[in-house]
């Protein structure tokens, strides 16, 4: 062996020799998972180990600086981010619940959502119920049925686009003594920021306009600090961390959120009104809010797929979110676990299309939608 190799010590603690005096414009990433322990660290960790930097699945500093921009975005105290959307919702949930605890819940809500409400925390022993998230009768009377301990729902719904009145549900959970959890994905903070109508705590599957590049799944969840510790005990003993890099390009994703959203938005409303002109689509679901819009054709759930497969700007992809416009049909992706019945009793329509608007030129994504419509034969 050469001696220069004998004496080669590869001893970590090198590295703090190259870390730079002058702070980076672009954040590193750490994908250190642990930390030389001095006196001081044991001290810290002992004090509030939750705080400090000793192991990945803690805290890690590149999560923490994301988690904390998109605090700041919804106007949070704190915020800590997850392995998913998914992860962010069982990790919020499970924080917050005790064994048998009520949860009342949108029947309007994403297709995993749903399953993780009506199959997974029910199997587990909690009292899960449904209210059409439009109406306030039907929250009023769930609340109030019973010791609540939290409120679900989507500010505006995953793929029916149905807005929840969050101040009144707000005010009715708060009321009974529940809290109430709001799924921001969709309407994103660029156009509500559900903590200031009364939340208390904000979720996001950052996989989507957050990082806005269809590269990176994470979660993200926002509240206050009391509220962000319990979730992050959750995420600690459920292993639902994310990892730095996925971390980094939602940090980078966040740096265009705000143009992004403005052009997306611009677009959406261009597209549904275009849309809504046409006979052949029979309803134009578009609140106003943010760079979603749902269709539904005449013809129904067959035409729908024959429009979407005959795109040639938009992706007929799952998710949204993305620069990209991403085009699906919900009774084959986002809910194709529910059955037509339970569809239907959610108001996915026969024949919708759910449309994420991308940063392509408007008149060209218009002109598809037109194309492919006009193609399927059922113009007039
Ligand atoms: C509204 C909503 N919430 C949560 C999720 C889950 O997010 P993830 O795929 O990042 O787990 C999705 C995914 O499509 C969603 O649309």
């Amino acid at each position: 062996m050469p001696d220069n190799l004998e004496s080669f010590s590869g001893r970590p603690e090198r590295a703090a020799d190259f870390l730079p005096r002058t702070v980076p414009v672009v954040p590193p990433i750490h994908h250190s998972v642990t930390y030389f322990l001095d006196d001081q660290a044991y001290k810290d960790v002992q004090e509030g180990g939750l705080r400090e930097h000793w192991y990945g699945r803690f805290r890690n500093p590149g999560v923490d600086l994301a988690a904390r921009e998109i605090a700041e975005l919804e106007g949070a105290e704190a915020g800590f981010m997850t392995s998913s959307g998914m992860g962010a919702i069982a990790s919020t949930l499970l924080a917050l619940l005790s064994a048998g605890d009520r949860v009342v819940a949108a029947k309007q809500v994403y297709g995993d959502t749903h399953d993780l409400l009506s199959r997974d925390l029910a199997a587990w022993g909690f009292d899960v119920r449904r209210v059409d998230a439009l109406d306030l009768d039907a929250w009023q009377d769930e609340i109030g049925a019973g010791p609540t301990r939290v409120v679900y729902a989507e500010t505006m719904s995953n793929p029916q686009l149905d807005l929840t009145d969050l101040a009144a549900v707000a005010d009715l959970a708060h009321a009974a003594g529940a809290l109430l959890v709001v799924d921001n994905t969709f309407a994103t903070p660029y156009a509500v920021r559900p903590l200031s109508l009364g939340a208390d705590a904000v979720i996001h599957s950052a996989t989507k306009f957050l990082n806005g590049h269809s590269d990176a799944i994470a979660g993200v969840v926002v509240g206050d600090d009391d509220l962000v510790t319990r979730v992050q005990q959750r995420v600690i003993t459920l292993g639902t961390c994310l990892g730095p890099y996925e971390a980094y390009l939602v940090w980078r994703g966040l740096q265009t959120f705000r143009v992004r959203m403005a052009q997306q938005t611009a677009t959406a409303g261009a597209l549904a009104e275009a849309l809504s002109r046409r006979q052949d689509v029979v309803r134009v679901r578009y609140p106003g809010l943010g760079a979603m819009v749902a269709i539904t054709v005449a013809g129904g759930d067959e035409r729908a797929h024959d429009v979407v497969r005959r795109l040639r700007v938009g992706c007929e992809a799952t998710s949204l979110g993305g620069v990209e416009t991403l085009v699906s049909t919900p009774f084959n992706s986002s809910h194709f676990s529910l059955t037509p019945q339970q569809r239907l009793a959610a108001r996915i329509d026969d024949g919708m299309i759910r449309i994420s608007c991308g940063l392509e030129p408007t008149d060209a994504l218009v002109a598809d939608f037109v194309q492919s419509l006009d193609s399927t034969g059922r113009s007039r």
